[in-house]
């Protein structure tokens, strides 16, 4: 049988929509469902993080967090560039214990903070900038997170995902081998944008 409704197929760096059968559910979709891993580490790459920092203006005040922050290289970089406060959040421990690491080794332990957990239940209301390297089906059950939590003004930047529904305020496109995309939103507007 199969279903009418997509999942994401992983499978060396390329996501794509797939119809999926009941064994396909079973196997690939429920321990999605049953773990808050819900997605893999895959960092992002030296050219992204180039473009994201060219991509965004950030304020000396700005509070930068990464929603699954993998081994830190993002806020890290965040942090040292721009001198601003930033958090990464990460579920794996393994992860989380290198990311400590790379913090420490790059001096910038005043400005970043590591959280070893759940991006579901850990709070972010004092970001002003947010980022997520996720799938589309992730960033669409993160939609009322954000829109709950973050004030109205704060900047949600995606990497190659968009959130499904809302209404990107600028997309960069860059090529790094492939075609790849930043989608900027601002909540209080992207999230409201089809609501009339
Ligand atoms: C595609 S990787 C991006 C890593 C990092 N943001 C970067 O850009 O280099 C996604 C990361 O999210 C983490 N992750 C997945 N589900 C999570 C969850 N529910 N809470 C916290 N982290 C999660 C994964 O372990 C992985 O490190």
């Amino acid at each position: 049988m199969v279903y009418g409704y997509p999942i994401r197929r992983i499978g060396r760096g390329v996501v794509e929509d797939s119809l999926c059968s009941e064994r396909s559910l079973q196997v690939v979709y429920l321990p999605l469902v049953l773990s808050p891993i819900s997605v893999p580490w895959v960092p992002t790459s030296r050219r992204a993080l180039e473009e994201l920092c060219n991509f965004i203006t950030f304020r000396s005040t700005d509070v930068f967090y990464d929603l699954g922050c993998g081994d830190g290289r993002v806020v890290i970089e965040v942090a040292k560039r721009f001198g601003i406060k930033a958090v990464g959040i990460e579920v794996r421990p393994d992860l989380v214990e290198l990311a400590k690491i790379n913090v420490v080794r790059e001096g910038v332990s005043d400005k970043v903070e590591i959280i070893h957990g759940d991006f579901f239940r850990i709070p972010i209301h004092n970001a002003t900038v947010v980022y997520a390297y996720l799938l589309t089906s992730v960033n669409r059950l993160l939609k009322p997170k954000l829109s709950s939590e973050l004030k109205p003004g704060t900047r949600v930047v995606t990497l190659d995902f968009e959130i499904p529904g809302w209404k990107p305020i600028a997309i960069r496109r860059f090529h790094d081998r492939t075609e790849r995309r930043l989608y900027l939103y601002i909540i209080g507007v992207s999230d409201r944008a089809y609501v009339v």
